[in-house]
């Protein structure tokens, strides 16, 4: 069965971006005038994905606004002749249908993956988290599914992060079939630097079979006090086979600070209109 669905789990606080996200959703900050969520979502449509279900929870209706038609803005762009601006707003609502779940409350990301559970319908599916940005000509989605598609297995996007950074991800322990392929033996997650199994962290881009689900009902409460999707994965590997796997792509982690101004960076060097005058001003910053 092909993997045509994902579920882009958008409930969290997003505490880091305190105080922007105390009335604004974390997964609405602009990387200069294009949210974070739009390029989840663009990943997952590059991926051959055409069902996705964003899970939200209190305080996130700008995600749901931000994907429907938006009459008002049309009309007010087609008066005063604004054909670009009126395009670029309608090719958004048109990109793909998406569904929404509530998280009532916020029990985790493993808890938020579980409310998809009736829509999925015991399918395989894809799982983006809201702060990655992954850039690459084959998206790194896509990279999982192939994989998937090879093994018919779950399979977790990994990256060799710094040791200080190990506390901050589910870290995997795994034995290496192929220079970019592990069969997971464990995966912990958040552990202290000196507890780690390695230094291979999930990114957050995952192909999951729907047993996941079963596993998911049976996690308890771990790290933080919620349902960790980690140790749902943990389950899983008991009873059937997962793999890790590399991906090839340059990944920003907009969750965090640094890693949301390296985006804004990069990707203004992108745009022909910004290049040279974001150029000149850093030139300028780096001699002041
Ligand atoms: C979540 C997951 C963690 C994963 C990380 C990737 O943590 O729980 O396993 O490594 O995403 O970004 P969070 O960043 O939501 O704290």
């Amino acid at each position: 069965m092909a993997v045509t669905k994902a579920v882009i789990p958008a409930a969290g606080l997003g505490t880091r971006f305190l105080p922007a996200t105390k009335s604004m959703p974390k997964e609405m900050l602009p990387i200069i005038d294009v949210p974070v969520i739009h390029y989840v979502v663009k990943e997952a449509l590059d991926s051959g994905i055409d069902d996705i279900i964003i899970i939200t929870g209190r305080s996130k209706r700008a995600i749901e606004d931000y994907f429907d038609d938006s009459p008002e803005l049309e009309m007010h762009l087609a008066n005063g002749k604004k054909e670009h601006l009126l395009k670029m707003v309608q090719e958004i609502s048109s990109l793909v249908d998406i569904h929404y779940i509530r998280q009532k409350e916020p029990l985790g990301l493993g808890d938020a993956v579980l409310r998809a559970e009736k829509h999925i319908c015991n399918e395989p599916f894809a799982v983006l988290l809201g702060d990655d940005i992954i850039r690459n000509d084959r998206p790194c989605t896509r990279q999982l599914i192939d994989t998937f598609d090879r093994y018919r297995c779950s399979v977790i996007a990994v990256e060799d992060v710094p040791k200080e950074m190990v506390s901050s991800y589910g870290i995997i322990k795994g034995r290496r079939l192929e220079d970019s392929l592990f069969l997971l033996e464990d995966i912990v997650e958040k552990p202290k630097a000196e507890e780690a199994p390695s230094t291979m962290g999930a990114i957050g881009r995952y192909v999951f079979t729907p047993e996941i689900f079963d596993c998911l009902k049976r996690t308890t409460h771990g790290v933080g006090g919620e349902i960790q999707l980690t140790d749902g994965i943990r389950l899983l590997k008991d009873s059937q086979n997962v793999y890790a796997c590399t991906f090839h792509g340059r990944r920003y982690d907009t969750g965090d600070r640094m890693g949301y101004i390296e985006a804004i960076i990069d990707f203004a060097l992108e745009h022909d209109d910004l290049r040279d005058d974001v150029m000149a001003y850093m030139r300028w910053v780096v001699q002041a």
